[in-house]
């Protein structure tokens, strides 16, 4: 029903921008569209976008998820990394003979209901409130995981938006102090910069191995990379 509703709104929206007053930026935003093929598999696969197959890919090569997994989601609208990891731990209960999983997703913005996942639309979250709420949703308060495709809206301002979004993730490590198991994994996206090296020597700092990752899914021309940090070594333990 999403995908239907996403392809109306893209149709919608295409068939708008086809007709006249096309902008320079809309005409080649319409043009990258129709030529991606991610787009056009996540229609096919009803993913509510195309970044689902960035996860895909990760996980394909290193298994992160896994059936009765606790994953957090943050930055999950419209939705699509948590499908992914609603199918991979099992948190629809779809497979009985596997154990269930748990998904939590969190968003500045609204994220439509996904069967498997629990989700905390119009909520921060590096808000204390929200990691409280986020503690007595996880079991015994604690995930196996925690996903990051957060960004904060673009200012346009490259470096500006890299220190803003490398500011986000640095408030991840401390949301992993709380939330995340020992031995667990972070997997994060940052924006490519000259505070990355800050972000990947803090994450080192906690995590036995952190990998920088540019899924194929990624588009070649954004500075957007990854971190898979694994083997969280919380403090204190
Ligand atoms: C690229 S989208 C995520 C796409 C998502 N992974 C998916 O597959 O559907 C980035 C999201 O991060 C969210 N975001 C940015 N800052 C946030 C914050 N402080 N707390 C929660 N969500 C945030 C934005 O609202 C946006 O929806």
């Amino acid at each position: 029903m999403w995908t239907f509703c996403l392809q109306r709104r893209f149709v919608h929206c295409s068939s708008r921008l086809l007709k006249k007053n096309k902008t320079a930026a809309e005409q080649r935003w319409l043009q990258r569209q129709r030529r991606d093929p991610y787009v056009k598999a996540s229609h096919t696969r009803n993913f509510r976008c195309r970044s689902a197959f960035k996860l895909l890919e990760i996980d394909g090569k290193f298994r992160l998820l896994q059936p009765g997994h606790s994953v957090l989601d943050c930055g999950a609208a419209p939705g699509a990394w948590s499908q992914v990891a609603v199918d991979k731990v099992n948190s629809a209960g779809t497979d009985p003979t596997l154990s269930q999983g748990t998904v939590i997703g969190i968003d500045l913005l609204r994220i439509p209901p996904l069967d498997g996942a629990h989700f905390l639309s119009c909520h921060d979250v590096t808000d204390p409130t929200t990691q409280a709420k986020l503690r007595g949703l996880l079991p015994n308060g604690q995930a196996h995981v925690i996903l990051s495709d957060m960004a904060p809206n673009a200012s346009g301002f490259k470096d500006m938006d890299h220190e803003k979004l490398i500011n986000m993730c640095l408030s991840l490590i401390d949301l992993a102090e709380k939330v995340l198991q020992p031995k667990g994994s972070l997997l994060c996206k940052y924006w490519d910069g000259i505070l990355t090296h800050k972000l990947q020597e803090k994450l080192l700092s906690v995590f036995a191995s952190v990998q920088t990752l540019k899924p194929e899914a990624s588009r070649k021309d954004s500075s957007e990379k990854y971190f898979l940090a694994r083997m969280y070594k919380k403090p204190g333990m």
